[in-house]
């Protein structure tokens, strides 16, 4: 298992797959860069989408920036995703499984490429300081500045001394001043809340650009206790090189492209956004920490890297989605002991509102202790979670709306629960109410717990055997018809209800021996009943 050591490796993996377009037209980077980039999750297939890379980038004051800025580097698509951690997509849940049983601790050094240029005390403002980045407008129109996306902040917990990487939006606000946005379910918010507690600032790092598993790491939700530089690790399967801070304690990657060393001030908030949200809507303007630069690291030539976030399915949602699966099987399988979990699907366009767990069943009880368990892991995951049985694909969603349509009585098999976080939800509560941790807040947010596996034996899938549908679909390819996309079910199959005097009847129908069958109903006529 080899991993990509920085970005540039990663980068240059993926050019070399034909999976980077690099555009080195002079684009705007407020005004053209994400629209551009956009146009790929507005109008192109999910296995048609690339990794970008903007060589010749300007702003809209006229600016021009010796910084190249890529995007969609780390989850244009599931392809991509397992692309940067040297996998095939079907592999990454696996992977993620692996890097949490065995996490790999990070190796410290004292060298690091990421301080190869420092911008500190008089010498921070020398390039204009977080000036000297071309940090993209995300939505144009609409945001009210350049925000950083792919930015992992580290903090470090006063307590226990454990890093924490959280990728969380960075509002440009000054030269030297950002607006953070750490919600209250995060560890980073912990930290933040910790540090308060104690009177202190929380001292952070924002790193643009790191290795790829770290850059994964980021968006994933890992449990409070375990330190996400090991789970990187693990992700790696080697040490990942860290490098103390010049200015505090915190450690970040040491190939990492770009580290902006600083606190965040836990006595006072400023407002931060409105910037497009992973709901598909734009935040609004919200109460939050804002982060003052000490200092500035980064490698000679640095790379710009940035997620393309917002209305999914995005890259943010790629990848959200991804790590959330692996976590959720993990957790569901392992952790909670559920017999019979076989995938937890998220869909895209719903973040990680609509989840699916399919399994294969040994009784109903433990479906439902996986919808319940499901909800259990996180307040705001989970407003819709559907159980199936093993023969649905519940990346399908004809084969999804099947199990909905015909495995399910609303009434007897749909719970709804309450007491759950809107997080970002608009459809929570109108807007304007100041709601943050009230009762009211929890009380108004709701999930749909739907078991839409098979409570009892059915009759065959009606489509087919196996094995004409095969046969059937070389004649088709000999015949040059047009070409194939198979949608589960594309064969029938027994579910229980089918007698052998059943199979019989179809084996004669096989052989052309029905009027067999056609003898035989005429011996067991009845008299009809008058209506
Ligand atoms: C592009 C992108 C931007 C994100 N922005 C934020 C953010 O501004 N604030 C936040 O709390 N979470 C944000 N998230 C989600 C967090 O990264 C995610 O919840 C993660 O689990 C946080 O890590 P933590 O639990 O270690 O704090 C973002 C995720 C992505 C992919």
């Amino acid at each position: 298992m080899g991993y990509y050591k920085d970005l540039r490796e990663h980068i240059a993996a993926l050019d070399e797959a034909g999976l980077l377009v690099k555009i080195d037209e002079q684009i705007n980077k407020d005004t053209e860069l994400m629209p551009l980039v956009r146009w790929q999750f507005r109008g192109l297939s999910e296995e048609e989408r690339r990794a970008f890379m903007f060589t010749n980038v300007t702003d809209v004051k006229g600016k021009k920036y010796d910084i190249p800025v890529v995007v969609g580097t780390l989850a244009a698509s599931r392809q991509i995703y397992g692309f940067g951690l040297q996998c095939k997509p079907e592999e990454i849940v696996d992977r993620w499984n692996k890097a949490q049983s065995n996490p790999i601790p990070p190796k410290i050094v004292d060298k690091a490429v990421v301080h190869e240029e420092v911008h500190n005390g008089s010498s921070l403002m020398d390039r204009g300081g977080l000036g000297e980045f071309p940090i993209p407008i995300s939505t144009p129109g609409y945001d009210c500045a350049p925000f950083t996306t792919a930015s992992h902040w580290f903090t470090k917990d006063p307590e226990t001394g454990l890093i924490n990487i959280g990728n969380y939006r960075g509002h440009i606000k000054s030269p030297t001043r950002t607006g953070v946005f750490l919600s209250s379910s995060n560890h980073g918010g912990y930290h933040w809340r910790k540090c308060q507690e104690r009177g202190i600032p929380l001292q952070a790092a924002l790193v643009i650009g790191a290795p790829p598993p770290v850059s994964y790491t980021a968006p994933a939700r890992i449990p409070f206790s375990v330190s996400e530089l090991d789970v990187a690790g693990g992700l790696a399967g080697a040490p990942i090189e860290v490098v103390k801070c010049i200015t505090n304690d915190v450690l970040v990657p040491a190939n990492a492209e770009i580290v902006i060393e600083g606190e965040i001030s836990t006595e006072f908030l400023e407002p931060e956004a409105p910037f497009g949200e992973s709901t598909g809507y734009i935040a609004e303007r919200l109460l939050n920490p804002y982060f003052e630069v000490k200092c500035i690291t980064h490698r000679k030539n640095p790379i710009f890297a940035t997620i393309i976030s917002q209305m999914p399915p995005s890259e943010s949602s790629v990848m959200r989605q991804v790590a959330a699966e692996g976590n959720y099987l993990r957790f569901l399988r392992d952790q909670c002991n559920i017999p019979g979990i076989v995938e937890v699907t998220f869909h895209s366009i719903a973040v990680r509102q609509i989840c699916v767990i399919k399994m294969k069943k040994i009784n109903q009880a433990h479906v439902w202790q996986a919808l319940h368990s499901m909800v259990g892991y996180n307040p705001a995951t989970g407003k819709m979670v559907i159980a199936v049985d093993e023969d649905i694909n519940p990346r399908n969603l004809d084969s999804l709306f099947w199990a909905l349509a015909f495995r399910m009585q609303p009434h007897r098999d749909v719970l709804i629960i309450r007491n759950r976080t809107p997080q970002m939800d608009p459809s929570a509560f109108p807007p304007g109410r100041e709601l943050e941790n009230s009762l009211d807040e929890i009380a108004g947010c709701s999930a749909m717990l739907i078991d839409a596996t098979r409570k009892w034996d059915y009759p065959p899938v009606s489509l087919p055997k196996k094995e004409f549908m095969e046969r059937a679909r070389q004649l088709w390819e000999r015949l040059e018809l047009p070409k194939l996309k198979p949608q589960d079910p594309w064969f029938g199959y027994n579910l229980g209800l089918w007698s052998d005097e059943d199979e019989e009847e179809a084996q004669l129908a096989l052989k052309g021996e029905h009027y067999q069958t056609g003898e035989k109903r005429a011996q067991q006529r009845v008299p009809a009943k008058r209506k």
